[in-house]
Formats: C-alpha cells, structure tokens, sequence
C-alpha cells in the first residue's frame, strides 16, 4: 500500500501515468494535483474519475498552503512531479510562468514533503527520513542542450539547457539534486526524450502535423526541417517510471529513451504518407530562436541496471497515434482542448 502524490496528472504524459499505475496498483492511493492549465484536461482522466483509488484536486504546485494541507491528509509515500509549463515555443515568448511552475512550484513541493517526511521534526538537519519514501523528477532530455550529428547524452553530460523551458527543467533538476545533496530527502530524476501517443495537446509536433493534414491545411516545419529528435512511445516511458519508482537507487538520474531518431521533416512526411495527404502540405517557417539542432540519448543505465527496454516500435506507435486522433477528430471535430 503507498499513497502516492501524482502532479500534472491531467497533462499528457501525467494521464497516462495514472492511467497504467491505478491498473497495476489497485492497492495504491493516487492523488492527482493539476492546475487544468491550458495543457490540461479533464477529459484526459475521465475514465479514473470513479475509481476508488483515486482523487482529483485542482491546484496549484506553487501553493504551499494547499500541498501542506494534501500531506497532512494523505502523508504520501510518493511524490512524482511532472506538473510543469511544457512548450518550448511558449517559453520563448513568456518565460516567467516556466520558472514560476517548473522551478518555485517544485521547490515547494520539496520543501513540503520534506517537512513532512523527516522522522524527527524538531531537528531540521536531520537526515532521516521515513522508509519507503521518494520525490521522482519528471525531466528531460533537452536539459543536456543539443547535439551534433554524432554522440549521444548520457547520465553524466553536463547540463547545457539552450530553451527558457529547458533551461527551466535544469533548474528543477539542480534544485532537486540540492535538497538530495544537502538535506538527504530521498530523490530520483528521470530525464526522458520527445514523447508520442494520444492525448498529446494539439500545440505539438505530431499532433500539429496530423491535425493540419486532415484539415488540408499548411503544416508549419522550422527552419529546414532537418532538427533530429529521439522519439518514444508514451506507455513506454511510463513502464520506465514504473521501474525506476521500484527498483531505481536514491539520489540517482536515468535517463530514458528508445533510440528512435528521425529528422523532423521525414517525420512529417511519413504521417502525410500514412494519412494519403500531399508533401506540398509542407510550409518552411522562420526557424526557432536558438532550435537544438539533434537530442539523442543513452538508455544503457536504465536498461542495464532496471531491465527496462521500449517495447513498442515506432512505427507501430505512430500509426495508433494518427488513428487516435483521426478517431478524436471525427467524433469531437477540432476542439482546442481534446
Ligand atoms: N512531452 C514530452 O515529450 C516530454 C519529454 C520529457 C519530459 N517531459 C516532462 O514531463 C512532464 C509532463 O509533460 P507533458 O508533455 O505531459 O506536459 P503537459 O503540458 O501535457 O502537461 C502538464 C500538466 O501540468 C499541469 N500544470 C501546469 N502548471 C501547473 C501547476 N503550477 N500546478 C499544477 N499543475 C500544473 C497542466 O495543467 C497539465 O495538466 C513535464 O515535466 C515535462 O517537462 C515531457
């Protein structure tokens, strides 16, 4: 039995999450503590909303009044934190609200299960804490910078985040890392390359080319569209979670990928391919400010030390998401929001 505290969990990844965890775990509590940003929905998690083993609250990470009150109630186990500001391009045009949710918000988290794991309160630089607990960072590969065509990141790359976004989740990650280093809080950072599947939010790569070229309409590619991105199928990426919440070390980073590297714009050919819509649909746009050229990263510590492997193949994976959303667009049209 764990209690377990699950942070943007009506977003993309978080749903899923939760999705496969109150599945496996029917003996686990889950509390899911969402903002509903634009990022997220309730639609997301409709099919959990009558389980016993589960709870929706709607606020803010950043709300130190609120998350203390969550702990007195539920005295999680767990925290797993992927609540955050998530689009590059927004970071770029408003970086505040990334450091205020990515940054501050996490470190109220921490700070907070801190307080209420230490065995003896009274001693503030005490180093015990109760068994069994964990804070698990939900992270990313972009906090390593950008690669060239060759090399591949691993655990120990240094941090060389080039986004405000990425820039933002280096910070968590060092903040995090800190309240490890400094005050022992048992912590896990997982750092994972670009995810896919259903219930992504409709600003995004995949979902934008997919749902343009049903629209027939331009499909907007940065620059010259040769940008590498290593891509994973968003069940995989929650399995890899899973295990690192079972059998990762404490104090350790994993990262997480399935070695699927692929140009941006053979990407977006492919899903035109797939859907039988024209190459012409493809519109170069003014690139990026400072666009990472190529990620790529090493799943050799996960994999060697968890026995974690990606299990499905891309190809696979990204025709289930084009019917997903072929199927989402037919029943609800082209709602914003789904
Ligand atoms: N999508 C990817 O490819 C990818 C890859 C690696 C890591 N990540 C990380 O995984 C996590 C989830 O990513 P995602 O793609 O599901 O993001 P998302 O934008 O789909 O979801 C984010 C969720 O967080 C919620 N949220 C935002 N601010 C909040 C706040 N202040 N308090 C509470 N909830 C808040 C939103 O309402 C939303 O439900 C993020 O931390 C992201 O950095 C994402």
């Amino acid at each position: 039995m764990k209690s377990v505290l699950v942070t943007g969990g009506a977003g993309f990844i978080g749903s899923h999450f939760l999705k496969m965890m109150t599945h496996h775990y029917p003996h686990y509590y889950f509390v899911n503590l969402d903002l509903l940003t634009y990022a997220g929905s309730l639609k997301n998690i409709r099919e959990l909303e009558n389980l016993s083993n589960y709870l929706f609250v709607h606020g803010d990470i950043g709300d130190k009044e609120l998350v203390d009150k969550m702990f007195e109630k539920e005295n999680f186990d767990w925290v797993i934190n992927f609540a955050a500001e998530s689009h590059v391009d927004r970071s770029i045009q408003n970086p505040r609200s990334f450091l205020e949710t990515n940054v501050l918000g996490t470190q109220v988290l921490l700070d907070v299960a801190k307080k209420y794991w230490q065995i003896d309160h009274n001693d503030k630089q005490s180093h015990l804490y109760r068994p069994g607990v964990v804070f698990l960072q939900i992270s990313t590969d972009e906090v390593y910078g950008s690669l060239k065509e060759s090399g591949t990141f691993d655990e120990e790359s240094p941090l060389l985040p080039n986004s405000p976004y990425a820039a933002s989740k280096a910070s968590s990650d060092l903040i995090v890392r800190s309240y490890y280093k400094t005050y022992g809080l048992p912590i896990l950072i997982t750092r994972c390359s670009n995810n896919y599947g259903p219930n992504q939010h409709l600003e995004k790569f995949i979902p934008v080319v997919i749902t343009q070229a049903m629209k027939d309409q331009k499909i907007p590619i940065y620059g010259d569209g040769q940008q590498i991105r290593d891509w994973i199928y968003v069940k995989d990426h929650c399995h890899a979670l899973d295990s690192v919440l079972h059998q990762g070390m404490v104090g350790e980073v994993y990262n997480i990928s399935a070695n699927q590297e692929l140009k941006n714009i053979k990407l977006a050919e492919k899903i035109l391919d797939y859907l039988g819509k024209p190459r012409d649909l493809i519109n170069y746009v003014t690139d990026r400010l400072g666009h990472d050229y190529r990620y790529s990263m090493s799943h050799q510590k996960i994999s060697q030390s968890l026995g974690w492997q990606s299990k499905c193949h891309f190809e696979q994976g990204l025709k289930e998401t084009i019917n997903w959303y072929i199927g989402e667009i037919l029943n609800r049209g082209y709602d914003e929001n789904f």
